[in-house]
């Protein structure tokens, strides 16, 4: 260091302004219980009418069709299990934007297959991570239990779902033509699995 340099000048006016991009919020996974249930209930209806070739449930016939079904399942842990998405709040937590399920089982031939179901975003909500987060929450909670592989199944009514799952690691090992019907419009669906 030169001891004779000059200082530099004092800066004056308002200081510089850094230009940032806006942040995605991060998303904030848990797992739904049944305090949850009306939340639960209202974004699952919304899956179902915002693409009903997504998935093979319909409104009337869903295992989720009441508030009260909804509350049941939560209730019956551990084989049922709801991972939710929040945006962040004031206070923590936020609304519930996201949900995905992984279903277990108690059959112990099969307990280290684990499947995941009822993928779904909030429209408003999506391409900000929330769909990516839920699925390594399922696969992180999965390997707890001992699951050594997700399964899952796709439609092509669902491509961003597809993509997600095959970013996260999933391949495919079957499909099945004219899979589901809604009306006159048809699905086929792909079989997906990941070892964990
Ligand atoms: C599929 C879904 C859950 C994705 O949720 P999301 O929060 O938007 O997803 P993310 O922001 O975490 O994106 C993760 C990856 O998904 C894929 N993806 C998400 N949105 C996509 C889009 N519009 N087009 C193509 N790929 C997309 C990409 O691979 C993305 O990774 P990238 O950002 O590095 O490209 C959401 O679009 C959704 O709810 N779709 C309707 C319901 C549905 O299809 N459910 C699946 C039933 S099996």
């Amino acid at each position: 260091m030169n001891l004779l340099e000059a200082p530099p000048p004092l800066s004056v006016g308002p200081p510089a302004l850094h230009i940032t991009e806006p942040r995605a919020p991060v998303p904030m996974i848990r797992q739904l219980e049944a305090h949850d249930a009306d939340a639960v209930f209202a974004l699952r209806r919304a899956a179902l009418a915002d693409r009903p070739l997504a998935f093979g449930a319909a409104p009337k016939t869903d295992h989720f069709a009441s508030r009260e079904a909804v509350e049941a399942y939560l209730n019956d842990a551990p084989e049922r299990v709801l991972f939710g998405a929040f945006l962040p709040g004031a206070d923590g937590e936020g609304a519930l934007v996201g949900m995905a399920g992984l279903g277990l089982t108690r059959h112990s031939k099969r307990r280290h297959r684990a499947s995941v179901w009822g993928m779904f975003v909030d429209p408003a909500a999506r391409g900000q991570g929330f769909g990516r987060a839920l699925v390594e929450a399922l696969a992180d909670f999965a390997r707890t239990q001992g699951v050594a592989h997700l399964d899952l199944s796709v439609t092509d009514a669902a491509p961003e779902a597809e993509r997600l799952y095959r970013a996260a690691g999933f391949v495919e090992y079957g499909r099945l033509t004219d899979s589901l019907r809604v009306g006159t419009e048809r699905a086929d669906e792909v079989f997906l699995t990941r070892a964990l």
